[in-house]
């Protein structure tokens, strides 16, 4: 697909250039995934000097918006960092397994959390970070284990990694990342200018030896999801936890970013607290989103750090946002602190073990491998994704296509296992099965 033939590129200068491959992916003309013509072409093309073209896509890398792919060239990314056309509504009937969300039914009660808040306004100048919010964060935090003593309030668990990683990078910086990862993260690495370094992991997390060869390979920082790591299901346990954090003591100057975005509704079942890589390090920050445990319309996360990376972030935040909202941070602490609270998140945690764990099962009965030891989706290797993804829609189930998340992994399906009703992981499971039948006979002729 050459955008030559289906886009035309305009303009004289670099900026110029650039603008018109922007327009171009905000109108629908450029699609994620297309390639743009090499330099040497689009300046032939355009009667610019190839020196021309080359800035304009360097500008055009630096906003995240393509991707240089070795032999395969120049391409737009899958996530452009600005607003797309939306995707099409899912066909009536259709269930939509594919959107990552917690179970409303499993979410507090906002009602008494609101009847709570000060309605007396909250001017410029207050306090960055409600006491109260801090205090119940940092009970728990430090209840896992985690030095809670430097704490601060952004918008959410991506918002403090954009805010961290910002803080201690440069863009050009190479980051270890999980392979495969939440998609918003490898979207970041485009949007930030950074080199993401795939580190290959099973359900216990990155593989020690993977992470060993990123560091060694210039690392300036690695993002670690503890738990619900999200596309896989994989934790950390004791072991693995242990290994992991002997192979950073290798490199104490890399920052570590912990993307704790499930907290207490997370798992394992047997698992009662959460593991951190980050005790003693120099740069490190551990963030605790409330999305998935109140609610991820909150849009808030608490992060624990480095004195000076919550410094860093705390300052930067104050020339842009100021602050987040104080009616949002009263809500949450209200929600958090509810005597109630710790019941409500067993339960929750509880649930989301059990639809994981049935569709796993039922997966597994029927010789499909999948995988899911916590959060809210299970993680199914296929071996056609696209292929996989229609035929499944066409049965009445919407999934995620693995190639959002992954790098360098074999192709897979990301399913939502937290929205699974009664009775729904078998009837998948069976319809999965039918669809991934004439597949295999195809790969084993
Ligand atoms: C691994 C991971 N990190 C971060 C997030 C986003 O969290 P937040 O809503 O706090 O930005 C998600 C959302 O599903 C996620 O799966």
């Amino acid at each position: 697909m050459s955008v030559s033939r289906r886009y035309q590129l305009t303009g004289e200068t670099a900026r110029e250039i650039a603008t018109s491959v922007e327009s171009g992916i905000r109108q629908g003309g450029l699609h994620p995934g297309d390639s743009l013509p090499t330099v040497r072409a689009a300046a032939a093309g355009l009667g610019v000097s190839p020196v021309t073209v080359s800035s304009a896509y360097r500008l055009l890398k630096a906003r995240g918006f393509i991707s240089a792919d070795g032999r395969r060239g120049t391409r737009i990314t899958q996530a452009p960092a600005l607003t797309l056309r939306h995707s099409a509504p899912l066909p009536e009937g259709v269930r939509d397994l594919s959107q990552g969300n917690p179970d409303p039914e499993l979410l507090p009660n906002l009602e008494s959390a609101l009847d709570a808040v000060d309605p007396s306004p909250s001017l410029y100048g207050e306090y960055a970070n409600l006491p109260d919010l801090i205090e119940v964060a940092r009970a728990n935090l430090d209840a896992d284990g985690i030095d809670a003593s430097t704490l601060a309030v952004v918008g959410g668990a991506a918002d403090g990694m954009e805010r961290v990683l910002g803080a201690n990078l440069r863009p050009g910086d190479k980051v270890a990342i999980e392979d495969p990862s939440f998609a918003r993260v490898i979207d970041l690495m485009g949007a930030m200018g950074f080199t993401p370094l795939p580190i290959a992991m099973d359900q216990f997390g990155m593989l020690p030896g993977a992470l060993s060869r990123a560091l060694d390979a210039g690392s300036d920082a690695v993002i670690i999801t503890p738990r619900a790591q999200n596309p896989t299901g994989a934790a950390l346990d004791a072991s693995r936890a242990q290994e992991l954090s002997a192979v950073l003591d290798t490199r104490p100057d890399v920052l570590v970013i912990e993307d704790d975005h499930a907290g207490p509704v997370a798992g394992p079942t047997e698992e009662s607290g959460a593991f951190t890589l980050c005790a003693g390090r120099l740069r490190w920050s551990t963030i605790r989103s409330v999305s998935k445990f109140l609610g991820p319309d909150l849009r808030l996360a608490v992060f624990a750090g480095d004195p000076v990376t919550v410094a860093r972030v705390d300052g930067r935040q104050r020339i842009g946002t100021g602050w987040v909202s104080h009616i949002l941070q009263q809500i949450v602490a209200h929600l958090w602190s509810d005597f109630d609270a710790p019941e409500l998140f067993a339960r929750a945690k509880a649930s989301y073990a059990s639809r994981r764990d049935d569709l796993v099962d039922k997966l597994t009965q029927r010789a499909i491998p999948a995988s899911g030891r916590s959060g809210l989706n299970v993680w199914i290797e296929v071996a056609e994704e696209a292929e996989t993804v229609r035929a499944l829609m066409q049965a009445g189930w919407a999934v995620a296509p693995g190639e959002r998340y992954r790098i360098e992994t074999h192709p897979a399906l990301r399913v939502t296992s937290a929205a699974l009703r009664e009775g729904e992981a078998e009837a998948f499971a069976d319809d999965l099965a039918a669809i991934l039948q004439p597949q295999t006979r195809t790969y084993s002729a």
